[in-house]
């Protein structure tokens, strides 16, 4: 059944642009749209993190990486705060040919660096944010031109993610919000022009408002959206826990900035703080594990209902971008109860805990 329309973001073969002598997939996409049973009813998580390496970046890298075989490269190279790179390596594994990635040292969680090792990737370090590291890809690549680059200026990418609208579209129909933490800023693009594209096609009559969201630290394209500039002020040295979109320079920012405006949306700053409650509020309150930037569109929404910019009564959906297990220590900074026992002698501490006679 089906078998000719494959699977995942290849079901979409025929939206796709571009033409594919070979197809390099791991089976990505087709994740699921999971209902918020204990948050509001009317709220929804694409759960990108249930892609082959745990983040949406895969949507993208199988088509970037079918169109790098089908030019005849046999060695790519992306700059990353870590999802990218884990991704690429693992696609050109699959494809069999080299990669190179390029991170800020010492800025990458433990999960997406420990991934890049797996796959077999060259780990280029700078020093430096990942700006640096992705100005070095822009370079490289117009001189050197044996290796192909994996980064989100790469149209294809973009023709991979997009069908994160297509699965939502199918499944929901067109919701009143689509919620997205932005880095690079080519996500959001991606996945309005994703809604634009069946509305052309007559599928949908109507598009999502694109909501974006940024941390404190990292926050050129909303501050730019918030106070109604032309264009984002660069952040030289950009900071958040939310390493994934720690990046104060992003390439796709006047996509970004058309896809929020074009669709009525808007932008919000999040902080450090409400990311990390947030992503607990999504473990404890829902059982789904996500990386910190992903977290923070869970609390952009807290935000935009308080802010009165979402209704709680709209159909939302939030992009959620990576998984958990990408960022051990993220996790490891929620509070737990950890209790050194004697294991003969559990009962008291249990019968105690029930009971709520041991805090
Ligand atoms: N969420 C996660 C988990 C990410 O890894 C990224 C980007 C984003 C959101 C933002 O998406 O860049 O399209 O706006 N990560 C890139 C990387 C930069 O290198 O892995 P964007």
């Amino acid at each position: 059944f089906n078998k000719l329309r494959g699977r995942g973001v290849w079901r979409y073969k025929e939206l796709i642009a571009g033409k594919y002598k070979n197809i390099v997939s791991i089976n990505e996409g087709n994740t699921p749209l999971i209902r918020s049973s204990n948050i509001n009813d009317n709220l929804y998580f694409k759960f990108e993190g249930l892609n082959p390496t745990g983040s949406f970046k895969d949507r993208g890298m199988t088509v970037a990486v079918s169109s790098a075989v089908s030019l005849n490269y046999k060695t790519v190279i992306a700059a990353s705060t870590g999802n990218t790179a884990a991704s690429a390596a693992a696609y050109a594994a699959r494809a069999g040919i080299k990669s190179f990635i390029v991170l800020p040292k010492g800025k990458v969680a433990l999960g997406k660096l420990a991934q890049s090792i797996l796959y077999g990737s060259v780990i280029l370090e700078v020093d430096g944010s990942f700006d640096v590291a992705m100005d070095a890809v822009m370079r490289l690549y117009k001189d050197l031109k044996v290796v192909y680059p994996l980064n989100s200026f790469n149209p294809w990418r973009l023709e991979g993610q997009k069908t994160i609208a297509f699965e939502i579209a199918e499944e929901l129909g067109v919701p009143d919000n689509v919620i997205i933490p932005v880095g690079n800023a080519g996500n959001i693009y991606a996945i309005w022009k994703g809604f634009n594209e069946l509305v052309k096609t007559g599928v949908i009559n109507t598009i999502p408002r694109m909501i974006g969201i940024q941390a404190e630290g990292a926050s050129p394209i909303a501050t730019a959206i918030i106070k109604g500039k032309d264009s984002p002020d660069f952040v030289e040295n950009p900071d958040t826990v939310a390493t994934a979109i720690r990046i104060g320079k992003p390439v796709n920012w006047q996509k970004a900035m058309k896809a929020i405006r074009e669709s009525n949306g808007t932008a919000i700053v999040v902080s450090d703080s409400e990311i990390l409650d947030a992503q607990k509020t999504l473990a404890r309150k829902e059982g789904i594990g996500a990386e910190p930037a992903s977290a923070a569109a869970l609390a952009g929404y807290i935000k935009a209902i308080n802010e009165k910019v979402v209704d709680k009564d709209e159909k939302t959906v939030l992009i959620l971008t990576g998984h958990s297990l990408k960022d051990p220590d993220s996790m490891t900074k929620a509070e737990a109860k950890r209790i050194l026992v004697n294991p003969l002698h559990m009962e008291k501490i249990i019968l105690g805990e029930i009971n709520g006679s041991n805090s």
